[in-house]
């Protein structure tokens, strides 16, 4: 099988020279088709993969477009200006991303760029830069290969209690529901055989002693190594590198994280790993894996992949938006608000993985404990060993089936209102939550899951600000008199600090309030809170707290973010909750219990042109344009101001430290019933 593969390479390889021969003799250049070979089987090298990604040529006019509105945008950006430098050294923040586009810009009207796929990364570059996991530009050009290794690596101890863990190297083709179809194949015809190295000790990666070479991976996460940065301090990017339990799949199944390290997004800048290990049975051994990549997009020629996947959807993109709004669900815009991170894997590929599933009863992540409710993204337990105590797994708070959001909304509330007043009945006193993994989701989900555990709050969940420039303030105006409530910039739309409704523009956008930040004039709205209601009774049938602040505790693992840092954050600011984190870097001592951009909206691209279009000022010229490309493109829309820590100005600057700090062990990083009851144990007792 091996030796008809080789051959038939050795082949294509004579092929491809004998064309180019040809070609030059002629002057007729038709050397194979780069995207043509990329394109032809399902898993290719990522030399043969990455060739065809650079065989799209710059293109200076486009990429001038693009670079201008993406400039352009920044006034949206509600963190631009508190990100320039950080006044909190534990959570750093030094970068100026409108100086770095402004040299994208410079560079593209100068020297211009050796393909289009340089022109897309250096602008990608400079939002990863911001490790803001709601602000990101990714060309659907960069992205349309997933880049896979066969192992991932967990970094474990034997002991929870270890000061330090170390990278293990884990074979990743039969984790569940991570979509590895054909995978194992392709390496075992290659001659690549990892299966004998499963559990070993990796010692050096690249030759650099393995833990410092990851945690400088998670440190520089820099885009031209595959890496999306989306966490802001090194814990949650080094945590998301690793191997870990989650139920952050298409139908929430339980599922072990291929992770970012065996699994990247965007060309991860080297053919091939080359690991030193330590195998179980004490050899040491070194092996050179080459990375492979299965192609996502479309097209399968450079010709029709620049047609069909790069330009794609541009002529439609007017139209799309107009329907966008009105399209998505019947609820109104405050219940579609989002706070969420791009999943982990691409999108095809998480619906791979969810169409092949594997079954409960043989996933070894699975939990086997009496279910107390279940609903697409919610779980809810009683312990074996320790029945006084009850687990509620926040998975995370959007559906990714076709569950609708008001369905949704309904299920989260029902099945908290049920889960919860049934363990109860049947003698729980605590509460672990776990948010482990948890990437955000509807602001409103988050809203509904605080209103139950507090339904005599106020208000569940943080102050907020706009950013405002001239041009959203007349945006604003412009919603206020409308009074239509198309706009997100509809003053009525939100509260005072005191919950009562806004009367007029002038209570929110319109004057901005001036603000110097990082010695940058800036301005906001005035402070204001989502208008949820006037009461929990809209949303929970709970009237009293079913639990005390002191009955829960977090299992968390640093990846919290968006709506579920929200959410954790309110529990700890305002409740006291306290936290068990799992994992981060070898030797960290401290974590925060969640580790995500905590601004509290993310918007889009197309929202943001929409929103213009709405005030009639599309053709301002200070108004972003439609990419002259296919791109998703999403910023950090407003701030959101805590409770505690004031000084720092915003929520992203609360380092939020857990209360115990543990490893990941051999023995459970891979299942979550056992991580519940150590924390049981360890906060509870028996
Ligand atoms: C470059 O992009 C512009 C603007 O999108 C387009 O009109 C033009 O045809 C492109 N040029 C080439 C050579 O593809
Ligand atoms: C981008 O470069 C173009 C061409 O040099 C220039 O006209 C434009 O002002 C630049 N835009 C920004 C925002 O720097
Ligand atoms: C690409 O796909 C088209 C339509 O399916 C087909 O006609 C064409 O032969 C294919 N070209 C290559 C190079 O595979
Ligand atoms: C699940 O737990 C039950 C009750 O403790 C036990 O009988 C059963 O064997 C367990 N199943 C698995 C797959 O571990
Ligand atoms: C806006 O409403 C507030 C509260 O009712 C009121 O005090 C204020 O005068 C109003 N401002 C304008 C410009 O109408
Ligand atoms: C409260 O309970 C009633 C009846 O049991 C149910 O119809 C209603 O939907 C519930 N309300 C909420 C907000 O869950």
């Amino acid at each position: 099988m091996q030796n008809t593969d080789n051959a038939a390479r050795a082949f294509l390889t004579m092929v491809s020279l004998l064309l180019l021969v040809l070609s030059a003799a002629s002057g007729i250049v038709h050397a194979a088709d780069p995207c043509s070979l990329a394109s032809a089987s399902t898993w290719v090298s990522s030399k043969v993969a990455h060739a065809c990604e650079v065989n799209v040529p710059f293109n200076k006019t486009r990429s001038l477009s693009v670079v201008d509105s993406t400039i352009k945008a920044l006034q949206y950006y509600s963190l631009e200006t508190w990100f320039i430098h950080s006044p909190n050294p534990l959570i750093p923040h030094d970068v100026n991303v409108r100086a770095l586009l402004e040299n994208v810009n410079r560079t593209t009207a100068t020297t211009g760029y050796k393909s289009d796929w340089d022109f897309n990364i250096a602008i990608t570059d400079a939002f990863n830069k911001e490790a803001d996991g709601h602000t990101l530009y990714a060309a659907a050009c960069t992205e349309s290969f997933s880049w896979n290794i066969p192992f991932s690596i967990a970094t474990l101890a034997d002991s929870p209690f270890d000061k330090t863990a170390f990278p293990t190297f884990l074979v990743n083709y039969d984790f569940p529901n991570q979509g590895r179809a054909g995978l194992e194949d392709y390496f075992e015809s290659i001659g690549v055989h990892v299966r004998p190295l499963d559990g070993s000790r990796v010692l050096t990666i690249d030759g650099v002693d393995a833990s410092t070479y990851l945690v400088n991976l998670a440190t520089e996460s820099s885009i031209f190594k595959g890496l999306v940065g989306a966490y802001e301090t090194v814990n949650p990017r080094y945590m998301r590198l690793m191997s870990r339990y989650s139920a952050d799949t298409v139908a929430g199944l339980y599922t072990q994280e291929v992770g970012r390290f065996g699994q990247r997004a965007f060309y991860p800048g080297a053919d091939s790993v080359t690991v030193t290990l330590q195998t179980p049975q004490g050899a040491k051994k070194t092996v050179t894996i080459p990375w492979a990549a299965t192609f996502l997009g479309n097209g399968n020629t450079t010709a029709s992949f620049i047609s069909e996947t790069c330009l794609a959807g541009v002529d439609s993109v007017a139209r799309k938006r107009k329907l966008t709004r009105r399209s998505i669900d019947a609820s109104p815009i405050n219940q579609r608000r989002k706070a969420v991170v791009a999943p982990e894997a691409q999108d095809p590929v998480r619906h791979a993985a969810g169409g092949a599933q594997v079954a409960p009863a043989a996933n070894i992540v699975q939990p086997n404990l009496t279910s107390f409710g279940h609903f697409v993204t919610l779980d809810i337990y009683q312990l074996a060993d320790h029945p006084k105590v009850g687990v509620v797994y926040f998975q995370q708070f959007e559906p990714s089936d076709d569950t609708g959001a008001n369905a949704y909304f309904d299920g989260i509330s029902d099945t908290l209102f049920s889960g919860l007043n049934a363990l109860k009945a049947a003698g729980v006193e605590k509460i672990i939550v776990d948010n482990s993994g948890n990437r955000g989701g509807f602001i409103f989900a988050g809203a509904i899951a605080l209103w139950s555990l507090w339904p005599q709050d106020l208000y569940p969940g943080f102050p907020a600000v706009y950013r405002d420039s001239d041009l959203i303030r007349r945006e604003s105006d412009v919603a206020a008199a409308s009074g239509l409530g198309e706009s997100e910039y509809s003053y009525f739309f939100y509260r005072d600090l005191n919950y009562k409704l806004f009367q007029n523009n002038s209570q929110f956008l319109d004057p901005p309030v001036p603000q110097v930040i990082n010695g940058v004039q800036d301005a906001y709205s005035k402070q204001f809170l989502d208008d949820f209601g006037d009461s929990s009774a809209d949303v929970t049938n709970f009237t009293t707290p079913p639990f005390a602040g002191e009955d829960y505790v977090f299992v968390a693992n640093s990846i919290c973010a968006s709506t579920c840092s929200v959410f954790s954050s309110y529990l700890f600011q305002k409740h006291g909750v306290r936290s068990a984190v799992f994992g981060g870097t070898p030797s960290a001592t401290v974590s925060q219990f969640d580790g995500g951009v905590k601004g509290s909206e993310i918007t889009s691209y197309d929202e943001i042109l929409f929103e213009l279009e709405l005030a009639g000022l599309d053709t301002d010229p200070a108004a972003p344009q439609p990419f002259p490309v296919s791109a998703a493109f999403t910023v950090n829309f407003r701030n959101a101001i805590p409770y505690i820590d004031q000084k720092d100005g915003i929520l992203e600057y609360v380092f939020e430290a857990d209360t115990k700090k543990y490893q990941f062990t051999h023995d459970q990083f891979n299942k979550p019933q056992k991580i519940w009851e150590f924390v049981a144990e360890e906060f509870f007792g028996h």
